[in-house]
Parts: structure tokens; C-alpha cells; sequence
């Protein structure tokens, strides 16, 4: 720590020491139990403002729910660690930390590290890798690039949140060399490498007690042990009790303001349950990460307004990182990159080719300002006449918010029908959180809101309409009722109205280009009791459904005549989203049949997965290259353009190990059973599991192509002989291709022999290079200590020799070299 820095932070401390007996017991619980769905209550006699935050990871949402208010969409999680580049991810931080402020946003609730356990994980899309010390490092970035623009961050979810079956409820049963080696592992590094300001406790238990609670974890392991000293921020309805969530660590209960704090922590105080001291270390570590944010004035930030990093072009940066993230799987005798000057016409196929995926669902989703499709971008870069689209399959079997040919506003009424406001809507969905209604709206006084305007379809056909949310509803097309009933919840999650699927209502003919009246009613449910007083409802719609038979046919004669044919597929938001996990790894619809067809008739065929987790692709071997883009962001589109023509090389390499089929996974248990659910595998997930067992991956952990060739050269292992123990790997590599190219060199450890029971190898370094074409480079890995620890009730090193396979991926290995390990415990 420089000075500057001590005596910034010893300034935070004695602003706190001041303030806090300035405060009463009610104000402080009042501040501790938040104010709204995304906010704290500001104290003005502190001169502290109210403390924003809002999701992450992807982009930064602001505290509306809504298209009116867009944001930067950046590629997915998995995407930013296919990457393999911290420092790339740091830059994507910067930008997130300039999205918030422009929101008045404080901190971020952000990144999700935990792991891939299961590719059936719900929110796998949204979190990093299998492997602990990929996600920690690109975590590390993505935290270092917010906070450097002066936004906190919360690392989340704390810990082993690795499924969402149940989630509220289950108690994951985790032995303490697990969680130490992979669970816990990421945030470690994050705290000691970034001094995250703050950190979100998960909804589930953790071997018994919930993780809002969890006095071990949190005070003992994450407090304690790593130094961490930030704020605790309470996964959104996820505390249970006030003495066990206070006594426990946990710092704000999120959100507010009905919550176990407040009121009940002030009375559990009185009663003498709590002690007043530990409210006092609450709310002295809220009016840290205030100040650390600039929501304090008795503080000074941590980056003051003119000492903000220069500004980011979001546009430019999104495009870029989506193409270093996607990952070249296959390229069977070159046929990527296509050369638009020689490579004739190409067929374009799928329905996420025109209506992309940019992103997955749930609490991870922004709206991006734009999207531009696969087929914007390839139109944008091909020569006229060159390119046919058709949409060959369409995924998706549902509908979707009212959005394309709708022109819609929200027309508020009180009980006796009186019109007391009315907004405009970008599409078919309201999301009102608290006093965030039009002008002219109370929540006392609103009891429907009427979602109407005009449909023009772009297509003749049977049209659906249907709802999405839970109540009453009244829909009409074309000034006639088609559907007056309620819906009921089904589950506990309080996200359900949010995350559930839409429910079709009815059908309506209708005549492209003939615009007809829409509307649905919402009567607004009672809600003096609920915790976050929040208006949830839409018009969801589907065009009408075409022939499957038809589509696929008309797709591959379209196919046969072309030189090359580029299929889109694609998982859909029922697939991957939060809240729900997923049953398998089918693409869905009949997109698989569509690639084995095409792919028939045409040796050309490159597929595109635009998925944010794995699929299985029982075509790979049929087709020329599969191109992973996983959900790409707002820019998906021109970045593939990018890489498919070759203005830009597929920089990705996998985050995590692709099965060819569910069944060959080694962790397909993501149920509980009697509310527990048992990480029985122990520390053998992922890649570590794999290379035990009998089967091989479609595709192993490390895996990518670039458009170049390489050859290692040499490698040359420096220590340990740092005070810390690291070890420096100094790789070179040769650049074999005609092209400029980017390599991920990868180091992974192994120790035969051992006697511990570990992965066969696991990995200790990493680093990416640019080298040009028929050049060599030489990379500096550092391998920390840790990478050779393993642990026994405390952090502890084999002695003797472990083996560094230089390489490709974990299962292509190109050099050996052996490092003789400084033995003993470690601190
Ligand atoms: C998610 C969190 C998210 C929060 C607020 C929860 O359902 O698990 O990741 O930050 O909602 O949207």
C-alpha cells in the first residue's frame, strides 16, 4: 500500500469514526435495510447520498427495468473468459464503471464467479469457466477495470451458487478441501488481487447454515482469513433472520426496505439480541464503500472526478471483445476465413442469423440501444448479390415481448377508470420498481395499466398474443376480447413474475401490413404486503408459425446452389436463463437436423453456436468449422463479420471442456434431494474430472484454432525464488502461418506420483502473445505458489518435483519442463 493510499483510507476511517455517533439506532438499521429495489436511504445529516447499485455482468441496467433506458450490451461472461485476457477485461471493466456513472450508479452487482460445475447450470452463461484460477484472473480484471472508475463492484455469489434448482432453499453439502481448492478459490483471488469493495452473499446454504448467515465463511474465512473489507450486500430477498444475518457477517439486506433489518434489527438491539457494536460494523463498512463510490461528501472518493480514466468507445469495444472470445472449434482445410473476393456466394441459415442472441436471461439481461444481427454484419461487409438469408429452423417455440411492427404506451387508471398518467413504451413490457410510474402515477391511486397501441404484422398469418406476469389480465386484438382470466405463481421465487415463461392467451388471422388495435389490462394486485412494491406485466407475441418441413427444405436447395452455406444456431432464453436449470444440451427445435442437411449437400458449411453455454453438436465431424460465439453483445453481428472474413482472428479458447453428449458429463447433478444437494465429485469438475474418465470431450478445456500456425520452442522455468515462492515460465513460440496471429500459451501443473488424491493437471499460468506473421515471441508466465498447494485443514505443498506441460489446451501439451516445489505448509 503506497502512502497516498494509507492516508486516503485512514481519511475514510476517521470520517466514520465521526459520523457514527452522530447517528442514532434507528437511522443506522434504516440505512442497513435499504430503501428500494435497487437503493439505500440517504442520510442527509451525514451529508451521505443515496448509494445506487444495479446488475452486472454484462452491462450496467440502471435502477429501470426497461428498453427506455439502454445500455451497453458486452458479450457474455463465458465470452470475457474465452478471452484468456485479464487486461482486455479490465478495459471492458473501465467501460462498465463509465456506463454506471452515466446511470448514477454506484456499484455494480458484479462479477459472478462461481463455476461451472454442471453445463446444466441455469446461469452458466453468466459465469466464467470449470476451472478456479481462469475465473479468478479474468474476476481480477473485470473487478480492477470497474473500480478504477471509481464504481464498487460485488463479487458474487458467495459461495457454491454453482446451480439454481431450488436455489433459495438448497444446502449444498461441500467438503472443506472442495470449497478451499475451487468454490472459494476465485474470490480469493479477487480479493487479494483487486480489494473488491464489496461482495453479494448467495441465496443457498452452505454445508447447514444459509449463506446470509454464515458467520465461518463470511467473517471467519472472507473477513478474516483473506482481509477482505468491504461490504456484504445480501442476495435480492435472500436473508431469512435478523440476529442470524447480522451475527453472521451479512451487511445490507437487499432489497429494501421490508426487510430483516431495519425495524426488527433496532428491536432485536433493544431486546438485547444483537449488540449494537455489530450494527456499528455494518454500517461503518456501508459508509466505506460510500465513501470509496463518491456517495459520501465527508470523503473523498477513491478516483476523484478529474482523475477518471480516459473514456472508453463502448461501441468499438464490444465489437472487439466479442471476436477475441469466439472460439475456432474446427476449421477442416482452411475454409475459414472466407475471402469475400473468391469464395463465391454464400447461404446464410438460422432464425438468430436475423434475430440475434446477444445475451442471456434473467437478472444478467441490459437493452442495448442496438443489436446488430449475423446478417447485418455479413450484409454489411459482402458484395452485393453475394449473400441469400432464409431462416431454416426457428428455436424458439414461444412468445416473445412485443416488440417488431408495435407502437404501444401505458395508459394508467385509477379504481374509478380515471386516466392519472400514461408513458410510452419501447415495447410491450412494464417494469415499474417502487415511484419509478409515469408522471402523475401513485401506486395508491393505480389499480390498471392498460398496454395499447397498434400492431402492423410484417407476416399474413395466425398471430399469438398472450401474457406474461402474474394477475389479472384482459387482452383484445382488433376490438375484440380474446382472453379475460388470471395467472397464479407455480413456484416460490420472487423473480418468478420476472423470469417465468409467457403464457400464450389466443390466436388472431391477421394481414401483413394492415395495422389492427392491441391491448392488455393489467389490475394491479394488492401490494401493501409485498417486500418491493413492483408493477410486472407484458404483451408478448409470436409471428406466425411457418412450416418446419418447409423451412428446411427451402434452406438447403438454397444451400446446394451456393458456394458456402453459414448456419446460425442457437439456444433460446427458455434455455439459459436464471432461475431454472437446464434438462439438457440439445439445441432446440430442429436445428440439429437443419446442419446434418445442409451440411449434405454442402462441404462449405460453417456453423456458428450462439450459445452461452455448451450444446451438443452431434454434426461437428459432418461440417467444414464451428465458430463459438457464445452470446457475442450488442456488436455480435459486425464482430463475426470480422472473424469470418478474416479482418480479425477467432482469439478465443474454451473457458470450460465441451461434452459431446450430457450423459458423458462428469457432473449432471444439479437436483437436490431432501433440500441438499451433494458436491460428491469433490474437487473433480470439469477438466479435472474428465482426464479420470473414459470418455473424451467433443472439445477440451484451452481448446481454439486462430488463423495461423504455431510451434513451441522453448521454455525456461525461473525459481521458485521470489519471496512470495511464484515461479516465471518464459515460453517462445513460434509463429509458423502467413499470418498475424495471437496465441494463448497455457501452463498447466501435474505431479505424478503424488500422494494426494488430484487432477492429473490443472492449471498454474497463462498468458496471451501477438506475434506476427513467421515470427517468434517469447512469453512471461507467472506461476503463483498456490498453483502447487493443495489443501489439507490449511494450504499445504507436496514436496519434491512437479511437472509444467506447456500448451494448446489441458490435452495438448507441447512442452515438459520440471520445477522442484519450496515444500512445507504454507501461510
Ligand atoms: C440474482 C443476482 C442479482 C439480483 C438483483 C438475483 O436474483 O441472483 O445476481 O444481482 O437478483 O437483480
Amino acid at each position: 500500500m503506497n502512502s497516498h493510499h494509507a492516508e486516503h483510507e485512514a481519511g475514510i476511517e476517521s470520517a466514520i469514526d465521526a459520523a457514527l455517533p452522530e447517528l442514532d439506532l434507528d437511522t443506522k438499521t434504516r440505512l442497513l435495510a435499504g430503501r428500494d429495489m435497487w437503493s439505500l436511504p440517504a442520510l442527509p445529516e451525514i451529508g451521505l447520498r443515496s448509494l445506487v447499485m444495479s446488475d452486472g455482468p454484462i452491462g450496467v441496467r440502471g435502477v429501470r427495468w426497461t428498453a427506455a433506458d439502454p445500455s451497453i450490451a458486452l458479450p457474455s461472461p463465458t465470452a470475457m473468459a474465452a478471452t484468456w485476457d485479464p487486461e482486455l477485461i479490465r478495459r471492458a471493466g473501465r467501460l462498465l464503471a463509465q456506463e454506471a456513472r452515466r446511470k448514477g450508479v454506484h456499484v455494480l452487482l458484479a462479477p459472478t464467479v462461481n463455476l461451472h460445475r454442471s453445463p446444466l447450470g441455469g446461469r452458466h452463461f453468466e459465469c466464467y469457466s470449470e476451472d478456479p484460477y481462469l475465473t479468478g484472473a479474468i474476476g481480477t480484471g473485470y473487478v480492477r477495470g470497474v473500480q478504477e472508475g471509481g464504481v464498487g463492484t460485488t463479487v458474487k455469489h458467495f459461495v457454491a451458487n454453482d446451480a439454481e434448482t431450488d436455489r433459495f432453499t438448497v444446502d449444498n453439502v461441500v467438503d472443506e478441501r472442495t470449497l478451499r481448492e475451487l468454490y472459494l478459490s476465485p474470490f480469493e483471488m479477487i480479493v487479494a488481487g483487486a480489494k473488491p469493495w464489496g461482495v453479494m452473499a448467495a441465496y443457498n446454504s452452505v454445508n447447514g447454515p444459509t449463506m446470509t448467515e454464515h458467520d465461518e465463511l463470511q467473517n471467519g474465512v472472507l473477513r478474516g482469513e483473506w482481509g477482505f473489507d468491504g461490504a456484504i450486500v445480501s442476495d435480492w430477498f435472500a436473508t431469512r433472520s435478523t440476529a442470524g444475518a447480522i451475527d453472521g457477517g451479512l451487511d445490507v439486506a437487499m432489497p429494501g426496505p421490508r426487510t430483516v433489518y431495519g425495524e426488527a434489527l433496532a428491536a432485536a438491539v433493544r431486546a438485547g439480541e444483537v449488540a449494537e457494536s455489530t450494527v456499528d460494523d455494518a454500517v461503518r463498512r456501508v459508509l466505506r464503500l460510500a465513501a470509496r463510490t463518491g456517495a459520501w461528501d465527508r470523503a473523498t472518493p477513491v478516483v476523484a472526478d478529474g482523475a477518471l480514466p480516459a473514456p472508453v468507445d463502448g461501441v468499438a469495444l464490444t465489437r472487439e471483445l466479442a471476436g477475441r472470445a469466439f472460439v475456432l472449434l474446427r476449421n477442416k482445410d482452411d475454409v475459414l476465413p472466407l475471402d469475400a473476393a473468391r469464395n463465391g456466394t454464400v447461404t446464410l441459415l438460422g432464425a438468430a442469423a436475423r434475430d440475434a442472441r446477444v445475451l442471456g436471461g434473467g437478472s444478467a439481461q441490459v437493452f442495448p440501444e442496438h443489436v446488430v444481427s449475423p446478417l447485418e454484419g455479413l450484409r454489411a461487409v459482402l458484395p452485393e448479390g453475394v449473400l441469400t438469408y432464409r431462416i431454416g429452423a426457428d428455436p424458439t417455440d414461444e412468445l416473445g415481448v412485443a416488440g417488431t411492427g408495435f407502437a404501444l404506451r401505458a395508459v394508467c387508471r385509477d379504481a374509478d377508470g380515471a386516466v392519472l398518467g400514461e408513458d410510452t413504451l419501447p415495447n410491450g413490457m412494464v417494469q415499474w420498481f417502487g415511484d419509478d410510474l409515469p408522471d402523475g402515477v401513485t401506486l395508491d391511486r393505480l389499480r390498471t395499466v392498460e398496454i395499447t397501441g397498434t400492431f402492423t404484422p410484417r407476416e399474413s398469418g395466425l398471430h399469438s398474443f398472450g401474457t406474461k406476469g402474474l394477475g389479472e389480465f384482459v387482452l383484445s386484438v382488433d376490438g375484440e376480447v380474446l382472453f379475460d382470466g388470471v395467472a397464479v405463481a407455480d413456484g416460490l421465487d420472487p423473480f418468478e413474475a420476472f423470469f417465468a415463461a409467457p403464457s400464450e392467451r389466443a390466436k388472431a388471422e391477421l394481414t401483413a401490413g394492415k395495422a389492427v388495435e392491441v391491448g392488455l389490462t393489467y389490475t394491479v394486485p394488492d401490494l401493501s404486503g409485498a417486500p418491493v412494491r413492483t408493477i410486472s406485466c407484458a404483451l408478448v407475441h409470436r409471428e406466425p408459425q411457418l412450416d418446419g418441413d418447409e423451412l428446411i427444405e427451402e434452406a438447403v436447395a438454397a444451400a446446394a446452389v451456393s458456394d458456402t452455406a453459414i448456419v446460425v444456431v442457437a439456444t433460446t432464453e427458455r434455455v439459459e436463463s436464471e432461475g431454472f436449470d437446464r434438462s439438457d444440451l440439445r439445441l432446440p427445435g430442429r436445428q440439429d437436423e437443419l446442419v446434418h442437411r445442409v451440411a449434405a449437400v454442402n462441404p462449405r458449411t460453417i456453423v456458428v453456436v450462439n450459445s452461452g453455454s455448451p450444446v451438443e453438436m452431434p454434426w461437428r465431424d459432418e461440417v467444414a468449422a464451428v465458430l463459438l460465439s457464445w452470446f457475442p453483445g450488442q456488436e455480435g453481428g459486425s464482430a463475426l463479420a470480422d472473424v469470418l472474413l478474416g479482418h480479425a482472428e477467432p482469439g478465443g479458447r474454451l473457458p470450460t471442456t465441451w461434452p459431446a453428449r450430457l450423459d458423458h458429463a462428469p457432473v449432471t447433478q444439479v437436483r437436490p434431494e431432501n433440500g441438499k444437494l451433494s458436491y460428491a465429485e469433490g474437487v473433480f469438475i470439469g477438466y479435472r474430472a474428465w482426464q479420470r474418465g473414459d470418455t473424451e470431450p467433443a472439445y477440451w478445456f484451452g481448446h481454439g484454432l486462430g488463423y495461423t500456425g504455431w510451434s513451441y520452442e522453448e521454455a525456461r522455468v525461473i525459481g521458485p525464488d521470489t519471496a512470495d515462492g511464484d515461479v516465471r515460465v518464459m515460453v517462445t513460440v513460434h509463429n509458423e502461418g502467413a499470418r498475424d496471429g495471437r496465441e494463448v500459451v497455457q501452463v498447466y501443473a501435474a505431479r505424478p506420483d503424488s500422494t494426494v488424491d488430484r487432477p492429473h493437471r490443472w492449471l498454474a499460468g497463462f498468458a496471451t502473445v501477438d506475434c506476427a506473421a513467421g515470427a517468434r515471441a517469447t512469453v512471461d508466465i507467472t506461476v503463483p505458489m498456490r498453483a502447487f498447494a493443495h489443501w489439507d485443514g490449511g494450504w499445504a505443498v507436496e514436496p519434491g518435483e512437479f511437472e509444467f506441460h506447456i500448451g494448446r489446451s489441458v490435452a495438448d501439451s507441447r512442452l515438459v519442463r520440471t520445477v522442484t516445489s519450496s515444500e512445507g505448509k504454507l501461510p
